[in-house]
């Protein structure tokens, strides 16, 4: 396992929201820097990034305009280079957010490629022969650029329009202006990528978050094309940096993993399941729901006795892409999301904010491509000064509008309580990482999923623990074969052992060594 990924947990930054340093309303480097260490104190191992390259913001930043330049919003490359060696001075990791897929239409790159005459970026993108043909009807290509420039033809995009996909091939060539994944064109956006790559690992961060690794090649039934160029790029990348780590959005580990990541992410769209934990409505987590998690545990366990021995699934708390874990779910029930978190194989990764619940803010006008998402990416909220703390910038300088609510949640208010939702994650956090069953490749064997409560075992080498989750408002019991040893958790309540039996109390969780 390599180190980073080992006895890990993440914590996920959205660097526009999280810390202002510089009163320009909008989060950067240095405030990262100066929340260190709360994170550290979290018992958070490592953290994810989103984009923070230069780009005209049309998505976020996963529209990038220069791959080798921090966003000045940010700071300067040096000030990144000092927030790895801040990390890495806390015995943290950080990866950043790659975006191999497309990039912003202002990237140089792409104001070479829209003209006519031929130069070294004319195929770095994929564009048809004529303005009156689109690129239609071919698999993870969204859309057109058409009409745009004085080269004759269309331009695929991989997302918005704002974002033209970068060429690497097609597996199935059916259009004469269509290359092949081994023609100079598809090799030269692959090396520039690879150097991308190798750059920012050059400069110190520890691997990085893949954004839609999936779509690369396209017209690629299977990503079978796709999976063998990433098995290249990233079999060329550990030759030089053994240790980085890769973790992809992707949604389909037996893929992803074959591909050479080191974990992938379940997503909110695809065939996990994943919105029947904390997001469809009466999720099962909000103890609301019919108690079944079968159709989760029946894709998440085929998937991992696909990628046995490959590499890990993660299951995140959420992420700047949906809404926020506590929009169907109250206080109580996230603390019972989270004893599931924390004793699941894999990482986990928390979404900054959802350590205190921070609310989903609905019916925010969409900032910088966020429409629906601009709600989950509202600041961070510190303490009870103005801005919670975020920023000192005036109210309308700020990049999204702060939780205006009173009772808003704090991390101050929060310390403060032994009982906040942030202490019981603290405590989750810390009885994961002193007990190796509950790990990341420890062995899971479901007990009890199509009806509450949520059973499972989790054995290392010398222990197990039996981990009991009770969402529903209802008393429970469940027949063991071995007798409880000790109660390493338990919220809300200790399940009682009588005649072979464990009683189990409503709204709780219990890690039990048998
Ligand atoms: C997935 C990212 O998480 C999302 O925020 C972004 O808009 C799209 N990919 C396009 O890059």
């Amino acid at each position: 396992m390599k180190k980073a990924l080992k006895n890990a947990v993440f914590y996920e930054i959205y660097p526009q929201s999280f810390k202002d340093s510089n009163s320009d309303g909008i989060g950067d480097f240095n405030g990262i820097i100066e929340k260190l260490d709360y994170i550290e104190d979290m018992g958070f191992t490592a953290i994810w990034m989103n984009p923070c390259f230069a780009s005209p913001f049309a998505d976020a930043g996963y529209d990038i305009e220069d791959y080798y330049s921090t966003a000045p919003r940010y700071g300067t490359n040096e000030d990144l280079k000092r927030l790895f060696n801040e990390v890495h001075k806390r015995n943290m990791y950080i990866i950043l957010d790659l975006v191999p897929g497309h990039t912003s239409v202002n990237c140089k790159w792409f104001k070479e490629s829209v003209k006519p005459e031929q130069n070294e970026y004319s195929g770095r993108y994929i564009w048809t022969d004529s303005v009156w043909e689109d690129c239609g009807g071919v698999s993870d290509i969204t859309g057109s650029l058409r009409g745009i420039s004085q080269r004759d033809g269309c331009c695929a995009l991989n997302f918005f329009s704002t974002q033209p996909a970068l060429n690497y091939g097609f597996a199935k060539i059916t259009k004469p202006w269509q290359s092949a994944v081994d023609s100079p064109d598809a090799a030269a956006t692959r090396r520039a990528l690879t150097d991308i790559i190798l750059f920012w690992l050059g400069m110190g961060c520890d691997g990085f978050r893949v954004d839609m690794a999936f779509s690369l090649v396209k017209d690629d039934e299977g990503h079978k094309e796709t999976i063998k160029l990433w098995q290249d790029i990233l079999g060329k990348v550990h030759d030089r940096f053994p240790e980085a780590v890769f973790v992809s959005e992707w949604g389909q580990p037996n893929q992803s993993l074959l591909a050479g990541y080191d974990m992938d992410f379940l997503l909110h769209f695809g065939p996990s399941h994943y919105n029947d934990l904390f997001r469809i409505d009466n999720p099962y987590f909000s103890g609301k729901g019919n108690g079944d998690l079968s159709g989760f545990f029946d894709t998440y366990m085929a998937n991992r006795t696909l990628t046995e021995g490959k590499g890990l699934i993660c299951i995140p708390s959420g992420n700047h892409d949906m809404k926020r874990i506590s929009y169907k779910l109250d206080t109580e029930h996230i603390k019972l999301a989270y004893a599931f978190l924390m004793s699941m194989p894999g990482v986990p990764y928390i979404y900054y904010g959802d350590e205190i619940g921070m609310r989903y803010l609905d019916g925010l006008t969409s900032v910088e491509g966020g429409y629906e998402r601009t709600g989950s990416r509202s600041p961070m909220q510190w303490d009870n000064t103005p801005n919670s703390g975020f920023s000192a910038a005036s109210l309308d300088k700020l990049y999204i509008m702060t939780d205006p609510s009173d009772d808003r949640p704090t991390v101050e208010d929060q310390l403060a309580n032994e009982n906040s939702l942030l202490n019981e994650l603290k405590k989750l956090i810390a009885i994961r990482k002193s007990h190796r069953a509950l790990q990341e490749s420890s062995d899971i064997e479901l007990v009890s999923v199509k009806s509450y409560p949520l059973i499972y075992k989790r054995t290392a080498e010398d222990s197990t623990i039996l981990v009991v989750i009770n969402p529903s408002d209802s008393q429970h019991t469940q027949s063991i074969d071995s007798y409880p040893k000790e109660v390493v958790y338990s919220y809300n309540g200790e399940c009682e052992f009588k005649d072979g039996k464990l009683i189990i109390p409503p709204c709780s969780a219990s890690f039990i060594l048998l």
